[in-house]
């Protein structure tokens, strides 16, 4: 799908992918309606697109269907269509195993990651059917096939993510609606201390010894990935890696990660 001059809806512009993916769409000269819980957020990635009235901002809950639903009129009164949807917004949970975990964070995390999608697939359907050519986009997670331990509900949550958006693109396929799930590894962006969770040594996910991936250059496999109608893009190395190997040999996937990512749970899995 060509960028210039489409409309696209983009949750969790406020922070990390979200704001690359609408700063690069709006460097493309597509209008972008930014969508995120944090007001300041957005307000810096007005500032950052400077892009006039090819920008909104919506202060929205993801998790707030009805809200949500009010969505499509608030961005046709300003941008008068839509063209496309990219889900990003998300939030990982505690670092702790699913015995310790309690059921706010599980439902919270589940509420965002995967309610928040249902909601916005939901609400602009029906404007996305309508049109000639259009387009889904929803971030999963390298974690929805390759398990972290710590984030066994988050890696869920993204799982059901994948399985949804693939079905999308399965009962979508004779419409003009292009449908793209995305795999990221792990990103430098403020995901962990953005989602209330404490990681040891820093507030950045992936960080310390294990290499990451820039927003930025996340931000740019997202675009290319609605400029070619891809089906599935995976983000960095080691989404790349590992959707081979969790594909190849899923135990021994499953193992390596645990054994690689103990020390986010301050303790060996050995
Ligand atoms: N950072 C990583 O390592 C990584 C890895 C794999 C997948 N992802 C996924 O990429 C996506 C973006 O992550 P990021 O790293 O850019 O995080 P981020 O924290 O930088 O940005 C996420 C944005 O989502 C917004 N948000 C959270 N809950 C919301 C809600 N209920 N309603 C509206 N907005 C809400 C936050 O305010 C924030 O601006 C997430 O879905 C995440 O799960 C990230």
């Amino acid at each position: 799908m060509e960028i210039a001059g489409k409309v696209f809806v983009v949750t969790g512009a406020g922070n990390g992918i979200g704001r690359e993916v609408a700063l690069r769409l709006v460097a493309g000269g597509a209008s972008v309606a930014g969508v995120d819980l944090s007001g300041p957020g957005l307000q810096e990635t007005r500032t950052l697109a400077d892009a006039g009235s090819r920008y909104s901002s919506h202060v929205v809950d993801i998790t707030d269907r009805d809200a949500v639903e009010a969505l499509p009129d608030a961005v046709a009164a300003t941008h008068e269509q839509v063209d496309g949807i990219i889900n990003v917004a998300g939030v990982i949970q505690k670092f702790v195993k699913v015995l310790d975990l309690p059921y706010p964070e599980i439902e919270k995390v589940m509420n965002v990651n995967f309610w928040g999608v249902v909601h916005m697939c939901k609400a602009f359907l029906p404007v996305l059917v309508a049109r000639q050519e259009a387009t889904i986009v929803n971030v999963a997670s390298m974690g929805a096939y390759a398990p972290v331990p710590g984030q066994a509900l988050y890696g869920a949550s993204k799982a059901a993510v994948k399985l949804f958006t693939e079905a999308l693109y399965a009962e979508l396929l004779d419409t003009g609606v292009h449908v793209t799930v995305v795999f990221p590894g792990a990103i430098s962006t403020g995901i962990a201390a953005n989602s209330g969770v404490a990681l040891a040594g820093d507030d950045s996910a992936g960080s310390g010894s294990y290499r990451t991936t820039s927003p930025v250059e996340a931000g740019r496999v997202i675009v290319q990935a609605i400029e070619k109608d891809r089906f599935r893009a995976t983000i960095g190395p080691d989404a790349a890696a590992m959707d081979r190997l969790a594909r190849l040999n899923p135990r021994y996937a499953t193992t390596l990660i645990a054994r690689k990512m103990s020390d986010l749970l301050g303790e060996s899995t050995r």
